[in-house]
């Protein structure tokens, strides 16, 4: 196994558009388990952090404008190749033209600046993501009582 924890948010556009529930849902379904959620709103500090690696690039600043927007909902979750999973399965391809049907992006996007959900995109990502976010101790650790059947023994 390669468990991996894996940042998530679902953006401004994902809190207006009434769709909390529904990625929400589609995480708890996926075998995923979730250590951290908060509803929050990002600040400017964070947003720049956030998304440095981006900076200079065309669509910086209206990135920086759209997840600054609104509340939004982070989370935090856990599993074997969470990354991949997320990414690749739940959420699907930056573009929502390019996404994937029953992907997030697929389902419920249209524009690539309006793509409902952020996750992070390799593991030293989450961990750099996840530091800006969120405080060690409000990532808990619990007992989840169905990894018994989404894990062979
Ligand atoms: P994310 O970081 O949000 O999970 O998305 P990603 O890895 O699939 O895409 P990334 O290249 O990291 O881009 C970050 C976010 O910037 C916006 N974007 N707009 N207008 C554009 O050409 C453009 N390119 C990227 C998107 O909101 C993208 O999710
Ligand atoms: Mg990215």
């Amino acid at each position: 196994m390669v468990m991996q924890r894996e940042f998530v948010m679902i953006k401004p556009d994902g809190v207006q558009r009434g769709l909390v529930g529904e990625v929400i849902k589609r995480f708890e379904n996926s075998g995923l388990k979730i250590i951290a959620m908060k509803f929050m709103k990002v600040t400017m500090e964070q947003a720049q952090e956030h998304y440095k690696e981006h900076e200079g690039k065309s669509f910086y600043e209206g990135l920086l404008k759209y997840i600054t927007s609104g509340p939004v909902v982070s989370m935090v979750v856990e599993g074997d190749e969470a990354i991949k999973k997320t990414r690749e399965v739940i959420v699907g391809k930056t573009n929502p033209l390019d996404a994937a049907p029953g992907s997030i992006r697929g389902d419920f996007g249209l524009q690539i600046g309006r793509n409902i959900v952020h996750a992070s995109d390799k593991p030293e990502s989450a961990e750099r993501e996840i530091k800006i976010y969120f405080n060690e101790d409000e990532l808990l650790e619990w007992d989840w009582v169905l990894s018994q059947w989404i894990y062979e023994q």
